[in-house]
C-alpha cells in the first residue's frame, strides 16, 4: 500500500501552523527538522514517570532512565549499521563531536609534518575544530578543491594523498550549501590506502540517504538529533571500537572514569569516556523515537520520495527568470542554495515568510569560506531544504512567492 504522506504530515503539529496568514511551508529542515508528535510526547513522557539520572541510581526510575538513555545508543547504532553500541558517543550535538575528535585524536597523535584534509565544501563545524587542534598540535591543513559542477576534485584530493602525509580526511557526506553529495566510499578507500583515517560529517548525510558505516568502512561518521526529526541538545559519534580505545577524554568529570584519587584518575570505556556528567537524557529519548518513527514509514521511502521532490524543486526554481542555483553536481540531495538577480538574500527570506509564510535560511549557512571561494554576490545564498513532510505543494507556493517577491524587489 502507497504511504499515505499527507496523513504522515498531520504527524508534525508545527505544520498546522499559520505564519502571515498563510498556512507554514517549512523549507528550513537543513537548518534544523520540525519534530513529530510521538518524539514530543516521549519527552514529556519521560519527565513525568521516567526521569531521573542514568547509570548512578539503584532505584526504579533510574534504571528506567538508563535503560531508555541506552536503548536511544541502539536505534543510532541501528541508523548507522554499526557493529556495537559501544561505538555510538552522544554529545551536545555533532559540532561538539568533531572538536572530539580533533582533540582526543588529532591533536593527540598528529604533529609537525602531518596533515589533516578537509574540503572546499565544509560547514564551520567541520572547519574550526582542525584549525583549533592544528594551532595545539602543529599539523597542517589541506583543503580539497570543488570542480565546477560543485563536486570534489577527487583527482586533486588523489594527489594531495599523494604528496602530504596524511593522517585524517574530515569531509562531509552532503554539502549543506552545494547539495553535493560526496563518493564516500571510494573517499574512504583513497584515505586508507596511504594510512589516512576518515570522518564522515553526517549531518546532512543521514537525513537524505541510508548510511552503512561498516560497508563505507568510514572511521568516524557524525550526525545531529535536530535535523532527524529529534531535539536539539544531542548529537552522535560513530568511532571504531579500537580508534576509540586508544583515545583519551576530551572532558573530565562523572561518569567517564573508572577510578579517581586526589591526584590522577583512570577512565572508563567508551561511550562512557567520552560522556562526562549527566548527559542528555530526556533528548536522548527523544530521538530514540524520531529514529523509531521514520524507522517506521521506512528509510528507503522517506529518501526515494524526497529524490522525487529534489526533481521538482531543481526544475521549478530553474524556471524563474534570473535565479541561479548553486551547484550542480550529479549526485546531490534535497537541499538547494540559490541567489535571486542581485536581490539580497535576507530580504528574499524575509519576502517568503511575508508574502507566503514560507521559512526558508538566508546566509553564508555557516560556510563563510565556500560562498567566499564561489564569490557569490553579498557573500549569502537563500537555501530551501526539503524534510520528509514536504509536498509539491510547498514548492510551488516557494516559487509563486518567489515571483512574487521577485516582482516587489525589482519595483
Ligand atoms: N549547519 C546547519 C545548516 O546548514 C545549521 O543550516
Amino acid at each position: 500500500m502507497p504511504l499515505d504522506w499527507s496523513a504522515i504530515r498531520t504527524d508534525f503539529p508545527a505544520l498546522a501552523l499559520k505564519v502571515n496568514d498563510h498556512p507554514l511551508v517549512y523549507l528550513d529542515s537543513g537548518a534544523s527538522a520540525q519534530k513529530p508528535q510521538c518524539v514530543i510526547d516521549s519527552m514529556v513522557e519521560c519527565m513525568q514517570s521516567g526521569y531521573a539520572n542514568v547509570h548512578r541510581g539503584l532505584h526504579y526510575l533510574s534504571e528506567k532512565a538508563t535503560s531508555n538513555y541506552e536503548s536511544a545508543r541502539d536505534a543510532v547504532q541501528r541508523i548507522l549499521g554499526a557493529a556495537d553500541p559501544a561505538e555510538i558517543v552522544f554529545g551536545m550535538n555533532a559540532t561538539s563531536l568533531i572538536n572530539l575528535v580533533a582533540h582526543s585524536y588529532a591533536a593527540e597523535y598528529f604533529g609537525a609534518g602531518d596533515t589533516v584534509l578537509i574540503s572546499a565544501m565544509e560547514h564551520h563545524a567541520n572547519i574550526v575544530p582542525w584549525q583549533i587542534a592544528a594551532r595545539r598540535a602543529g599539523f597542517d591543513l589541506g583543503v580539497i578543491p570543488l570542480c565546477v559542477d560543485g563536486s570534489l576534485d577527487q583527482e586533486v584530493y588523489r594527489r594531495l594523498l599523494r604528496d602530504h602525509r596524511v593522517r585524517l580526511v574530515a569531509v562531509t557526506h552532503t554539502s549543506n550549501v552545494l547539495g553535493t553529495v560526496n563518493p564516500i566510499a571510494e573517499m574512504t578507500q583513497a584515505a586508507h590506502d596511504v594510512g589516512a583515517k576518515i570522518l564522515i560529517d553526517g549531518c546532512q548525510g543521514i537525513v537524505h540517504q541510508s548510511v552503512d558505516v561498516q560497508s563505507l568502512d568510514v572511521d568516524f561518521y557524525c550526525g545531529a538529533g535536530h535535523k532527524l526529526y529529534g531535539p536539539s541538545g544531542i548529537g552522535f559519534l560513530f568511532g571504531k571500537a579500537e580508534i576509540l580505545a586508544e583515545m583519551p577524554p576530551m572532558l573530565g568529570g562523572g561518569d567517564m572514569i573508572d577510578t579517581v584519587d586526589y591526584y590522577q584518575s583512570t577512565w572508563a570505556l567508551p561511550p562512557a569516556r567520552f560522556e562526562p556528567g549527566t548527559p542528555p537524557i530526556i533528548e536522548a529519548i527523544g530521538l530514540k523515537a524520531a529514529i523509531e518513527y521514520i524507522e517506521t514509514i521506512g528509510l528507503s521511502e522517506i529518501f526515494a520520495r524526497e529524490a522525487e521532490l529534489t526533481v521538482t524543486l531543481l526544475e521549478k526554481l530553474r524556471e524563474i527568470p534570473s535565479l541561479h542555483v548553486h551547484g550542480d553536481a550529479e549526485h546531490r540531495a534535497g537541499l538547494v542554495s540559490f541567489s535571486l538577480g542581485s536581490a539580497h538574500p535576507y530580504d528574499v527570506a524575509q519576502l517568503l515568510d511575508q508574502l507566503g509564510g514560507v521559512a526558508v535560511r538566508a546566509g553564508h549557512h555557516c560556510a563563510m569560506p565556500l560562498h567566499n571561494l564561489l564569490n557569490i554576490p553579498h557573500h549569502a545564498t537563500v537555501r530551501a531544504s526539503l524534510g520528509l513532510y514536504n509536498t509539491r505543494e510547498d514548492i510551488d507556493r516557494l516559487c509563486t512567492t518567489l515571483r512574487k517577491a521577485q516582482r516587489m524587489l525589482e519595483d
